[in-house]
């Protein structure tokens, strides 16, 4: 299946909704850990898995579906490539790093270092929605171009 610009574009935007939705869950459960309230740690957990699944598919779907036509989109379609894959390469250790945390050592570590990885994705994302995924650069014009090139 074929899908144009603006379709690839409102795919990317969702799961992006998705992933703020996750991101928020993790901070309330943040929110409970800083309380002290029972079983904070394993909310906070659960939601950080729920969270890294999620978010290395939308890695993935932004490199098989949105990379393709990145690339072609205008003569800096090689740099905005370049720089999604670095991202996503700082994402994705970063991710690491998170699975490695002992969450129960010290809470507090925990929530600040929680924090920073939330407010790191987030920028992320926002930057991302601005650059690569806004609507000026994915028209649904470059696919009918390409059409009529064959
Ligand atoms: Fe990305
Ligand atoms: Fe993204």
């Amino acid at each position: 299946m074929e899908l144009s610009a603006s379709q690839i574009r409102r795919l990317i935007l969702d799961e992006h909704t998705v992933l703020r939705d996750i991101l928020e869950e993790i901070e309330q459960a943040l929110g409970e850990m800083t309380r002290r309230v029972p079983g904070s740690i394993s909310r906070v957990r659960a939601s950080l898995r729920t969270f890294q699944d999620a978010f290395l598919r939308h890695l993935e779907h932004e490199e098989t579906v949105l990379r393709p036509i990145l690339v072609d989109v205008d003569a800096w379609g090689t740099v905005r490539v370049a720089a999604m894959d670095e991202e996503h390469a700082a994402q994705r250790a970063a991710l690491t790093q998170l699975s490695h945390l002992a969450l129960d050592e010290n809470l507090d570590d925990t929530v600040r270092h929680l924090e920073e990885f939330i407010r790191r994705l987030r920028a992320d994302m926002d930057g991302e929605e601005h650059h690569a995924l806004s609507e000026e650069v994915l028209r649904d014009d470059i696919i009918v171009i390409d059409t009529f090139m064959g």
